[in-house]
């Protein structure tokens, strides 16, 4: 075993994690161990990697509320020797986005982008020569299943011959989830209520980088279907930012969808528990289920700060500009 912590590994061409699957702007297979295997080792030797971001600020733009990935994202860029600057409301309102992007570049190194459409993380990255990070869209939470890809890994040991089962609405998470076990080799399951399904086409992308890892992905609104032999069982929030208005209307047709203790005992023995959070306790999952020795979510909240300074130095290291 190398005693030398592992230098970043640089993204290239593109120095984006767009977290878009159909575009050129997301990480290779095998650029995700590469991230994944550097978190491990900032991880485990943080104070090696204090100068990595030296003189670097970041750009951190919030058209959603948040508490982990403005955080986390606050913490990686100060504890890299970098900073970061907070900027909250809506991107391309007052002008194009395509002017955002590049006045941005004229002043910061890194664009970490929460919006409500994801092109408009696609046209920051059109148009910035900076890097861009996709911090959560209507489609994609990159950020936060990578973080969860370093917590099955630590808790599994690896990654083959598992299933994680994602449960309740087919959004944001369970895209970039879907996505990333496909091409790690983790077997996928989407149980949704009919209708709740994942895109269609993400769907197609994931089976797309599944068939060069042999991970099966599957969609399905069956709890017994999907749950057994499931290693880990995911859910998040029925109505994501943006559809809160949908609220009622889907408590009722997700009701049978919580994860509970019953729920949890049709997976397999010892299967972890795992939610992105913020959580709605009683209603996705139950706070005994939360609070219960499987439940890693806190884990998955710590790995946001290790996966996300890795992901932060691949980029910087690829980025030509600096
Ligand atoms: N999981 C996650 O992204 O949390 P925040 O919305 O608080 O950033
Ligand atoms: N699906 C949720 C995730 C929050 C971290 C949302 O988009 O609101």
């Amino acid at each position: 075993m190398s005693t030398h912590p592992p230098s970043p590994v640089p993204i290239a061409p593109s120095p984006v994690l767009s977290g878009d699957a159909r575009s050129d702007f997301d990480l290779t297979e095998s650029e995700l161990h590469a991230c994944l295997d550097l978190a491990a080792g900032i991880k485990s030797s943080p104070k090696s990697y204090s100068r990595a971001l030296d003189g670097m600020v970041v750009s951190l733009l919030f058209e959603k509320p948040s508490l982990r990935t403005r955080i986390t994202f606050e913490v990686a860029a100060k504890q890299l020797g970098g900073d970061s600057i907070l900027y909250t409301g809506p991107i391309g309102g007052r002008e194009p986005v395509k002017d955002v992007a590049r006045n941005l570049e004229r002043w910061t190194s890194m664009i970490v982008a929460r919006t409500f459409s994801q092109t408009t993380v696609d046209e920051l990255a059109a148009w910035s020569s900076s890097p861009v990070i996709n911090a959560l869209s209507d489609l994609y939470h990159p950020c936060q299943a990578l973080a969860d890809m370093l917590t099955l890994r630590e808790h599994w040991g690896g990654f083959d011959g598992r299933t994680l089962a994602f449960v309740g609405d087919g959004n944001n998470v369970a895209h970039s989830l879907m996505l990333d076990c496909a091409r790690l080799g983790v077997n996928f399951t989407c149980i949704t209520p009919p209708g709740y399904e994942p895109s269609m086409e993400i769907l197609a992308a994931a089976r797309r980088f599944a068939a060069a890892t042999g991970a099966a992905i599957r969609s399905t609104d069956s709890l017994e279907v999907g749950l057994a032999g499931a290693n880990a069982v995911y859910t998040d929030v029925w109505a994501s930012m943006g559809q809160e208005h949908e609220a009622a209307e889907r408590a009722r047709l997700f009701a049978s969808y919580q994860v509970n203790a019953a729920l949890m005992s049709m997976a397999a023995p010892g299967a972890l528990f795992m939610h992105c959070l913020p959580a709605h306790r009683e209603e996705e999952t139950t706070d005994e289920v939360m609070e219960s020795p499987v439940s890693v979510i806190f884990d998955q909240a710590e790995n946001r700060l290790h996966a996300q300074k890795s992901l932060m130095l691949m980029l910087a290291c690829g980025d030509k500009k600096d």
